[in-house]
């Protein structure tokens, strides 16, 4: 079996759980890592054997040897080194999101059309057995039509501070960072309809005015996010994001579909119980079935093992990458709905 050589970008926090997965992994190697902060990167290098290190990732994707790169720098800091992989001929693995602005994540879903290069963003709830079980029922027709659906992502206390509350380095705030696993989730389950409108709302209030951690009071992202999305094919979905509020939850992930309707919750796609729920009539009674989605699975190697496998046999990106690149058109959306007042804006989904 071909070993799969691998560089790193950005070799910080969520870059150890990509090494650790990686170190699991037969016939997959990290063989170098680039990172702008020289501590980092030889930290990174000296705990998980990684042969080379540099503090310019372009010098690094010349090696010849490389198939292919995991981008784990901050989100709006994804699209540079990603588009600069694909075009020196690496496959990449992305973290979540794919990008701060629809501009960014656009050229990335770009590169990847134009070098035929796989271009996977790390949304590792896809191989969660939650995520898996009710995506096979969904397939099976069980629910019919889904014409509504309501997905959340919500902490009750859970800024992360940091670069995370940054401009520079987020670019977005909840709705990016864990918002977008509700986001996905439901465009997953639902087919990936096309959005063709958006409105919304965002908030950083709470934050600014919060009580319980000062380092909060700079937050310059939004920790609050909703939205109301059209979809061509008529159906509807409301999404509802936030890092902290005053409440105990801001209700679950649901679908309505014409034959039967689903709920799910799992990790960051919270909601009152975790596990996948069919609600259906049976009998001309409403019954409730709640489906046994076995045990837990180590998400970053499942995840990191599809990226490896897709790259050593060729195969299209195991998380397609014009998929994904419908979060951002939402969350831009409701950035933009919600500067314009809440008012319903266009949205259009970019073709290659
Ligand atoms: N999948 C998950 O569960 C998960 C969890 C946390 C974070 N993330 C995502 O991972 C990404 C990184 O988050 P993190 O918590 O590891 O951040 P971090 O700040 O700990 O690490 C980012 C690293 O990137 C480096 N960096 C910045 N600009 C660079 C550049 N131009 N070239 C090379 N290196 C550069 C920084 O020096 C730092 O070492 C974010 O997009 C975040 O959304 C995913």
């Amino acid at each position: 079996m071909k070993t799969v050589k691998l560089g790193l970008i950005g070799a910080g926090g969520i870059a150890q759980a990509h090494c650790r997965a990686i170190a699991d992994i037969d016939g997959a190697e990290i063989i170098a890592a680039a990172d702008v902060v020289k501590e980092n990167v030889e930290r990174t290098a000296n705990r998980w054997g990684i042969s080379k290190t540099f503090t310019d990732y372009n010098a690094m994707l010349k090696m010849a040897e490389l198939d292919g790169v995991l981008v784990c720098t901050p989100t709006a800091v994804h699209g540079p080194p990603t588009v600069a992989a694909l075009k020196a001929g690496k496959h990449v693995l992305c973290e979540k999101p794919m990008e701060a602005t629809l501009k960014a994540a656009t050229e990335m879903v770009r590169a990847a059309h134009e070098t035929g290069k796989i271009l996977m963003v790390a949304l590792k709830l896809r191989y969660s057995p939650q995520v898996v079980k009710a995506k096979a029922i969904v397939d099976a027709g069980v629910l019919g039509d889904i014409y509504y659906a309501e997905t959340v992502a919500d902490r009750r206390r859970g800024n992360p501070g940091g670069s995370f509350i940054r401009k520079a380095t987020a670019g977005l705030g909840a709705s990016a960072d864990i918002g977008v696993y509700a986001l996905d989730t439901a465009l997953y389950l639902m087919g990936h309809p096309k959005p063709v409108a958006v409105s919304g709302i965002t908030s950083n209030y709470l934050s600014l005015h919060n009580t319980w951690n000062p380092a909060l009071k700079e937050t310059e992202v939004e920790d609050f996010g909703a939205g109301w999305v059209v979809f061509d094919n008529g159906a509807r979905l409301v999404f509802k994001t936030c890092w902290c509020m005053n409440m105990d939850s801001l209700g679950g992930t649901i679908f309505l579909g014409t034959k039967a309707g689903l709920r799910i919750g799992v990790g960051e796609v919270r909601g009152p119980q975790e596990g996948v729920t069919i609600y259906r009539d049976e009998f001309g009674e409403p019954i409730t079935i709640s489906v046994p989605t076995g045990g837990s699975v180590d998400l970053f190697k499942t995840e990191d093992t599809a990226f490896v496998d897709a790259v050593r046999e060729g195969k299209p990106s195991p998380i397609d990458p014009d998929g994904m690149l419908l979060t951002n058109v939402i969350i831009q959306g409701v950035i933009d709905s919600s500067e314009a007042g809440g008012r319903e804006v266009e949205v259009t989904v970019p073709t290659f």
